[in-house]
């Protein structure tokens, strides 16, 4: 592949991400914030459907990658999958936190607001960096590490209790479910964290296209997230079936999540991490901005802004002394 097509898929797959992000982010949040009539879908099913997407789109690359060939499409699933089944199972761990992960964003956004989820889920930069520095050997310049600081400080800012108006119950009420989204977004963080590296570590350790590492993972998901959403709310699919209070959002959301596994994948292929954390920056930005003028369920404080622009700007520096480290040692 030539040096600009590379180029223009890596800023290609970085813009992408970012109207992925803030739009899974936004529609997931109005679909289970909305009033509707009948019961609301179950958010396992939607983590199980987006899976089944992500491995058909995934099938549909690989036979584009071999010429649209039927009989090398065989060749290559039997052979990469069903040939090596211990090189397979490796998905199993990534793929496992993964499912949870996708669980427990939609009890995040059931908690929370689109803008105090995002910024506060950004802490997986920290979780990330963490476990590249144990599991990958990864090292950190003294900037790095300030910016990790000045991303814990920010997100504590946005958490910060404002005084809100209305009787002590619905206080106690909002503190309660403030406290279980806050919970499930930090559960992601380090799920994110780990999940990441160590699906990194097996891309640059095996030669498997990122696409058949997906099938895989996708796989493993497929059945993780099946066996969750039969133990949590196998009594509602036998009641009412598995595609419940499906409408055209439910729809949308799980197109944008299966979307969002696929962009993750090509970001880190063309791209990196750390244009990765730019990327959900910006997003975080252009989330805040749709949620304050349009959805209008946020009203931010002067401690929530200074806790976003900390998180912005923590990201900047994290991934400033990168370059610099990198234009060093060019030299
Ligand atoms: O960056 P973050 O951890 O938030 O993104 C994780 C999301 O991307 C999850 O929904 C996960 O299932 C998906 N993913 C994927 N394939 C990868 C990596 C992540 O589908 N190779």
């Amino acid at each position: 592949m030539s040096t600009s097509s590379r180029l223009s898929l890596k800023y290609m797959s970085l813009g992408v991400l970012v109207l992925q992000t803030t739009s899974l982010v936004l529609t997931m949040r109005y679909s289970r914030t909305q009033k509707e009539e009948g019961p609301r879908y179950l958010a396992s099913s939607a983590v199980v459907c987006a899976e089944v997407l992500k491995i058909l789109t995934c099938i549909l690359l690989v036979f584009r990658d071999l010429n649209f060939s039927v009989r090398s499409l065989h060749r290559v699933l039997r052979e990469e999958i069903l040939g090596n089944p211990m090189d397979t199972l490796k998905l199993a761990v990534p793929a496992a936190i993964y499912t949870l992960q996708n669980n427990l964003l939609y009890v995040a956004l059931s908690n929370l607001d689109a803008a105090t989820y995002q910024v506060t889920y950004q802490l997986k930069i920290l979780t990330t960096a963490l476990f590249s520095v144990s599991m990958l050997g990864k090292r950190l310049g003294v900037y790095q590490w300030l910016s990790l600081v000045i991303l814990m400080a920010g997100v504590a800012l946005v958490q910060w209790p404002t005084e809100s108006i209305g009787n002590s119950e619905q206080k106690a009420l909002s503190a309660g479910t403030q406290f279980i989204g806050v919970m499930a977004v930090l559960i992601a963080c380090i799920s994110s964290g780990f999940a990441g590296v160590y699906f990194e570590k097996i891309l640059k350790e095996t030669k498997q296209s990122v696409w058949i590492r997906n099938i895989q993972l996708g796989l493993f998901g497929f059945v993780f997230g099946l066996t969750g959403m039969m133990v949590y709310d196998g009594s509602r699919v036998v009641e009412a079936g598995i595609f419940q209070g499906y409408n055209r959002i439910t729809c949308i959301v799980v197109v944008l999540q299966a979307l969002g596994g696929l962009v993750v994948a090509a970001v880190i292929k063309y791209a990196d991490n750390i244009l990765k954390g730019f990327a959900t920056s910006l997003s975080i930005i252009l989330s805040t901005v749709i949620s304050y003028f349009l959805l209008k369920d946020f009203d931010p404080t002067s401690v929530f802004f200074l806790g976003a622009m900390l998180v912005i700007a923590a990201t900047f520096i994290y991934s400033h002394e990168r370059k610099l480290v990198l234009s060093t040692t060019k030299v």
